[in-house]
């Protein structure tokens, strides 16, 4: 008799675990308040109240980009599997609770695989297992891995299966242009064969006003979103930083295409982590966050060159934001 003990998670693969080190917080702090500019790398902003604040920011009527997304998602999801073909593969970068994919698989016939890959193992085990749940005929590979590090696929995964990578989000807007670059090259890596296919989602270009309100929330959650780093690298560091003696602000570089975000020091400040002091002016700022906005034109021109072919974009109403799908036109 076949032992159902195997069944209990309803997965049908074993994680495939690249162990991705859980970043170095203090190393990263230190060496991003050093620099002229002071930083702080955004991905510290998802703790677990950041991750919180973070939900809340998509239910902002102000921040268009999510809701915008997944009805995009949600109206085309007809042409996507067609355009897709049957028996794919599907592979999510930055997977986290994978609920835009939820709705997807809904919707393309005949997915063959989904591979969600995440850095966070709880959230992309619990996903996983409410996937295989629900859709009982897709074989879920879950890997916990880094999407910005290079990412190998197991070895025993087919090279017949048709690809197709899925990064929604806007995701891609946090890398600077290089790292973009670096980005579509590492997606390309995980394809198999020309033909494979990545479904991308960006936020577009559009007047200042709506930009800077999706980052300036009236009821505030932004600003909370954006202080919560400094009562991590408080609680997590033991540093000193005095949450009220910085304020958030989002503005839009029009040269540079990007909502940048920042922690402004109100007044002279030092702040201490561990053995180390930092010095604030008046007015000096962290940069905590860039989020670039594209024009579809001037995505697939950065995309062309590595090999990827605009086969179709998609677009609302108000062209507020697109999912785009590129196709691998050589290996
Ligand atoms: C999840 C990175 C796409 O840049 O719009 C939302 C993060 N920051 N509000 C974005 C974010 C401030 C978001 N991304």
């Amino acid at each position: 008799m076949e032992s159902n003990s195997k069944k209990t998670t309803g997965l049908t693969r074993p994680l495939h675990d690249l162990h991705p080190p859980a970043g170095d917080l203090l190393s990263e702090v230190l060496t991003g308040l050093t620099a002229p500019q002071k930083t702080l790398p955004c991905k510290y902003f998802y703790d677990q109240k950041g991750s919180q604040l973070f939900d809340k920011i998509c239910e902002l009527a102000e921040y268009y980009p999510t809701r915008t997304e997944i009805s995009i998602l949600d109206q085309s999801a007809r042409e996507i599997s067609d355009k897709v073909g049957p028996k794919i593969t599907l592979i999510e970068l930055g997977s986290g609770s994978s609920s835009k994919t939820e709705n997807l698989l809904q919707k393309i016939d005949e997915v063959q695989r989904y591979v969600p890959i995440d850095i966070s193992r709880e959230h992309l085990m619990e996903a996983s297992e409410r996937i295989a749940g629900r859709f009982p005929h897709i074989e879920v590979w879950p890997i916990c891995a880094d999407m910005n590090e290079e990412v190998s696929l197991p070895d025993d995964i087919d090279t017949t299966s048709k690809r197709v990578l899925f990064f929604p989000g806007s995701t891609v807007g946090n890398f600077e242009h290089e790292s973009q670059i670096a980005f579509l090259s590492r997606m390309k890596r995980l394809c198999a064969n020309v033909g494979d296919q990545l479904l991308i989602g960006i936020d577009l270009i559009k007047d200042i006003k709506t930009l800077e309100a999706a980052y300036n929330d009236a009821e505030g959650v932004t600003s909370e979103f954006n202080l919560n780093i400094l009562q991590r690298i408080n609680t997590e560091l033991g540093a000193d930083f005095k949450i009220d003696h910085f304020i958030h602000r989002a503005v839009f570089n029009k040269v540079k295409s990007r909502i940048e975000m920042h922690l402004v020091s109100v007044t002279d400040q030092v702040v201490q982590i561990q053995e180390e002091k930092f010095q604030f002016d008046s007015n000096e700022s962290i940069c905590t966050e860039y989020s670039h906005k594209f024009t579809i034109d001037g995505f697939v021109q950065m995309a062309q060159p590595i090999g990827w072919e605009l086969e179709q974009a998609w677009t609302d109403k108000d062209q507020l934001f697109a999912v785009l799908l590129l196709r691998l036109g050589e290996l």
